[in-house]
């Protein structure tokens, strides 16, 4: 094939280049960005184990807003990293503390697979319901506990993923559904019980992806944290990978690069939506959480329960992705946002997370910082 710039525009437009996961390439010199998920197993100590399974818990556009305190080998305190917040999308925090609540419960059932109960004190210092301050999200505290049963999703840590595939036209089993909405920390959990209610949903969703693309201050936010090739990637595993073959040369010819996909009219763009409507347009079913209150503490639960989920899902060879737009607090969303409510007819609750849920191909690991970044430097820690 000829080395042009249309063969390349030719390629990027077969190609899925955007929030695509990250095809794991390791590269000389660079540090494998899915390292994280190797070597969870091999930390030294329980609260170095529990914290090595923590960080791989989902969380939104992979900010891993964790920033961790170290007291001894079974006591931590968890802070969120103020650098990874998202406040376009996410201007309250909301979607940053669910991600923090993904955290805590990966954390507790690792704990509880190593023969510790993890005690958890949310907020001890309390907290600013606005957004998140310095104050500690938790203190934790490992206990030993003798007769706990094991928690049977500790298997499926490492194998979850956030699967942003289109999804085949098989349908979830109502039986599946209602087993993996069962599992909850005092929220509401729901699934779309109709085609009806099906179809509203993915086109709910696909006018929110839209609405949040075509939002220049939105999207942006996206760009921003947009990683581009395997360089890019294991400099700063966070944010949005984007790694397709022959990336390198696409981006060493400026065809991928931030400047070409801000602009709207680029293939890149519209390629970038399609894929992203696509998806939610395949979409076997939804499944919902709705809190009956919207406290820090619903937002910590709603993200325990929904990494439940995902775990529980992941052992039933199911796939879940979360499509959040619809969920969002900004203005531009307002409407979509009502719309949500509307549709899951959840009766005055706040609705905190939406995930879309059906059977594909599992993705790859998606880039993580190893636990040595998170630690925040102190003279009890130990390194
Ligand atoms: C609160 C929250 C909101 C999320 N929203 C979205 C979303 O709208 N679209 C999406 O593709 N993934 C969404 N995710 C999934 C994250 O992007 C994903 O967890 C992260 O990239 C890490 O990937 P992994 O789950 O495969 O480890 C969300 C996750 C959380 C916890």
């Amino acid at each position: 094939m000829k080395f042009s710039r249309r063969n390349f525009i030719r390629i990027l437009g077969g190609s899925a280049i955007i929030m695509a996961p990250i095809a794991c390439s390791s590269v000389s010199n660079t540090p494998d960005p899915t390292a994280p998920w190797a070597d969870a197993n091999t930390a030294n100590n329980p609260i170095k184990f529990v914290l090595s399974h923590a960080l791989l818990a989902p969380n939104p556009h992979n900010r891993q807003p964790w920033m961790i305190q170290l007291h001894d080998e079974t006591a931590a305190t968890l802070f969120v990293d103020p650098s990874q917040d998202l406040p376009e999308t996410d201007p309250f925090d909301r979607q940053i503390t669910i991600g923090l609540g993904c955290f805590l419960e990966v954390l507790t059932i690792a704990a509880n697979n190593q023969g510790f109960q993890a005690k958890i004190d949310y907020f001890p210092e309390g907290f600013n319901q606005q957004t998140l301050d310095k104050r500690p999200i938790a203190k934790i505290e490992l206990l030993r506990a003798s007769s706990l049963l094991p928690d049977p999703l500790f298997g499926q840590i490492l194998h979850r993923r956030t699967n942003r595939k289109p999804f085949n036209e098989q349908q979830v089993p109502t039986i599946n559904l209602i087993e993996i909405t069962k599992e909850t920390f005092g929220t509401n959990n729901g699934f779309a019980s109709s085609t009806t209610q099906i179809e509203q949903l993915r086109q709910l969703t696909i006018a929110a992806a839209e609405m949040e693309f075509e939002t220049p201050h939105t999207y942006m936010e996206s760009v921003n944290l947009m990683r581009i090739g395997s360089a890019e990637i294991a400099k700063n595993p966070d944010g949005i990978s984007i790694d397709i073959p022959m990336i390198g040369l696409l981006k060493a010819f400026g065809i991928v690069s931030k400047k070409t996909l801000s602009d709207q009219t680029s293939s890149a763009f519209k390629q970038g939506l399609k894929q992203y409507s696509d998806a939610a347009a395949s979409s076997a079913n939804f499944i919902w959480i709705s809190t009956n209150t919207n406290t820090r503490i619903d937002q910590i639960n709603t993200g325990r329960t929904y990494v439940r989920q995902n775990l529980l899902a992941t052992k039933l060879g199911i796939s879940m992705q979360p499509l959040s737009q619809a969920l969002q607090e900004y203005p531009e969303m307002q409407q979509l946002l009502e719309e949500a409510h509307k549709v899951t007819q959840i009766n005055g609750q706040r609705l905190q997370m939406l995930a879309r849920i059906g059977y594909a191909a599992t993705g790859n690991a998606s880039p993580r910082f190893p636990l040595s970044a998170k630690l925040i430097e102190h003279e009890n820690n130990q390194h």
